[in-house]
């Protein structure tokens, strides 16, 4: 098999030595799951690992009881010396958690939440920076049994507003403010817009972490500090099936979907990959650079590290600020062994020289989110890791809660850029709109073919676009992930990209139809398709193409503020162009010609004039921003 063979030295100390795993778990997937099942701790057995007989509604360890947060806390808080949490603030400001400390905390905080009216099956909304206390909120809702909905502290008031609206939330936990690129944010502020948009909500605590001066609201508002109650709460025994959080995501269409998590079968997922795919024990310590309001943050940073007993780093700032190489000062501060991050910011910190940092300690790394390219891969490889730490690309969505196709760094060769084999536990196929699998190097719909363990169970409120998006287009048994992808001659996945009108910025989805939605809510607004445009750092920008009454840099700003205020900065476009026609075949807006034009691809086959967009091809990135043709 051709790649990059994992470092003898790595091999030998990991987790995983046997690389009959793959056709262990292919032969028997029971067995292969219900072993690492079998490592937490379950307050009643399950009786049957696996029921579909409601396909595509599946559940995992039918009959099962545990508790999340006594999995990631009791069992390790016995190890009174042993830490859990180390936070950085931008500011520098650190903190640490031992075991026994969260335990302390996730305790007292479930004790408070209780008090104020928060039980099994309440929905509590965290809206919170990335500080220990959204790890113990989502903990202590775990604890008596709340499912929680967190939502990134970046997003803009009318997105939390729709988050918590749609999931009909009842409380919500958020901060005064916090830290950004030196700037105090307001985000009480924010969370207050959003509560009121919602109008779901009864009780919002609010911890003190910026000291800023807020509104407080006496009969719906309470300081965190003030709520804590002294004392043993003891976790609620909950049923595998019973929802540990929903977590909102892009799709293509405008609105997010409220994707929900088992606690069993998604505790179970994150614990396996963390120990097979991050290799990790109890003594590492991992950082995972996403925010604590991503999937990933959940799986990778909280439920899967936890789950095992490691320390987690949690970064409140941006990690490159104030310098910008600040995050290897952050890896060498604390001598970090597992790095796991997203290939925008590994194509930020290039500029930096690794060697000029004590990064030894790194022993493996890990990308997610979205495509890296090779050069970028090499680079990390070489520079970063001095070709003796392998590199797990890790390919899985919000949907699947875990790693599905990735490496056991131990075990698999690395290919730059490819995201691996399917994980043992995972069967994979790349299929033709027929539903045939394609042939090695020919590009098809990634798909999923059995269910397994981290599989969400709903999408909250929409059973009809739960069945449509993922469990129609292969009939109900099979997954459709809506990437695109090939295979090569060793079986190793490629990912070419989505399939629909989602865009990986950075690593975050957004959905293009979202975007053009919150255009054409702007009256001067006619027509407008918005694409996205490749780019060097983020991976990809949001172009928006725009016919409109008065074109020119006000209108342009408009819909920059508008996109900025109804999802957030994240979304900000890169270009606006405003065109007097858009090119259109059928009568439908060809986004692909818009794309060729910009990238400066020529092709013939399209009926209407893209020549209106020929000015664009000349146009550097640099130059991007409000353009009118
Ligand atoms: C989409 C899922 C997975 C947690 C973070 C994103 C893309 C994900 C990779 C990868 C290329 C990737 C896919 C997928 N994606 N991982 N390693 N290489 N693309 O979760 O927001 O639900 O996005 O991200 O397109 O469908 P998400």
């Amino acid at each position: 098999m051709n790649g990059i063979y994992p470092p003898k030295e790595f091999a030998r100390q990991a987790n995983i030595r046997d690389p009959t795993i793959y056709s262990r778990a292919h032969e028997n997937w029971v067995e292969f799951w219900e072993e690492f099942a079998g490592e937490l701790e379950w307050f009643e057995p399950w009786e049957k690992f696996f029921d579909d007989s409601k396909a595509p509604f599946f559940r995992f360890f039918v009959g099962g009881k545990l508790n999340a947060s006594y999995n990631c806390v009791d069992r390790h808080a016995g190890k009174k010396n042993k830490i859990a949490i180390i936070w950085e603030g931008e500011n520098r400001e650190k903190r640490t958690y031992t075991y026994y400390q969260l335990f302390r905390e996730v305790n007292t905080l479930a004790n408070g939440l209780k008090s104020i009216g928060v039980g099994k099956g309440s929905r509590v909304a965290i809206y919170m920076p990335n500080i220990p206390e959204g790890i113990i909120s989502m903990l202590a809702c775990a604890r008596i049994g709340a499912t929680h909905i967190y939502i990134f502290e970046g997003f803009s008031a009318k997105s939390a507003g729709f988050r918590i609206k749609d999931s009909r939330a009842e409380f919500l936990i958020t901060a005064d403010g916090y830290y950004r690129r030196g700037n105090l944010i307001d985000l009480k502020e924010k969370a207050d817009r959003a509560v009121e948009q919602a109008g779901t909500i009864k009780k919002v605590v609010v911890v003190k972490r910026a000291g800023n001066d807020v509104e407080f609201d006496e009969n719906r508002d309470i300081w965190y500090h003030e709520i804590l109650r002294k004392g043993h709460c003891e976790a609620e025994i909950l049923d595998s099936n019973h929802p540990l959080f929903i977590m909102y995501t892009s799709g293509s269409t405008a609105e997010p979907k409220g994707v929900v998590h088992s606690t069993g079968g998604y505790l179970v997922h994150v614990y396996a990959t963390s120990k097979t795919v991050l290799d990790l024990r109890e003594d590492d310590i991992i950082w995972t650079t996403a925010s604590l309001g991503w999937i990933t943050g959940h799986s990778y940073a909280v439920y899967g590290p936890l789950s095992i007993g490691s320390t987690v780093l949690i970064y409140e700032g941006a990690p490159d600020y104030p310098d910008k190489c600040r995050t290897f000062d952050i890896i060498e501060e604390y001598g970090v062994t597992v790095f796991y991050t997203v290939p925008t910011l590994v194509r930020m910190i290039q500029t930096c020289d690794p060697s000029e940092y004590d990064i030894s300690t790194v022993r493996l790394m890990g990308t997610v989110g979205e495509p890296i390219e090779p050069e970028t891969w090499i680079w990390l490889y070489r520079e970063v890791g001095r070709e003796r730490v392998p590199i797990v690309n890790t390919w899985w969505q919000t949907e699947t809660g875990g790693h599905v196709i990735s490496q056991i760094p131990s075990l698999t060769p690395m290919k730059p850029a490819s995201v691996g084999k399917p994980l043992p536990g995972f069967e994979i196929a790349i299929l033709d709109d027929g539903g045939k699998p394609v042939k090695p190097f020919e590009i098809g719909n990634l798909a999923i073919m059995r269910p397994f363990p981290g599989i969400m169970l709903e999408l909250n409120g929409d059973t009809r676009s739960y069945v449509r998006f993922y469990w129609s287009r292969y009939g109900k048994r099979i997954y459709y992930t809506g990437d695109y992808a090939y295979a090569d001659e060793d079986g190793h996945i490629w990912i070419v990209g989505r399939a629909d009108d989602v865009l990986n910025i950075s690593g975050h989805r957004i959905s293009l139809t979202e975007i053009e939605q919150i255009a054409m809510e702007i009256p001067e607004i006619r027509e407008v398709s918005a694409i996205g445009l490749p780019d060097r750092v983020k991976g990809n920008v949001i172009g928006i193409f725009a016919v409109a009454e008065n074109p020119g840099k006000e209108t342009g700003e408009k819909i920059v503020k508008k996109v900025e205020n109804d999802i957030g900065k994240i979304a900000r476009p890169g270009l606006i162009a405003f065109v007097s026609e858009l090119p259109k075949t059928s009568g439908k807006i060809a986004k692909r010609a818009i794309y060729d034009a910009i990238v400066g691809k020529k092709r013939s086959s399209y009926v209407v004039n893209p020549e209106t967009l020929e000015p664009l091809m000349k146009l550097k990135p640099s130059e991007r921003g409000i353009v009118v043709l």
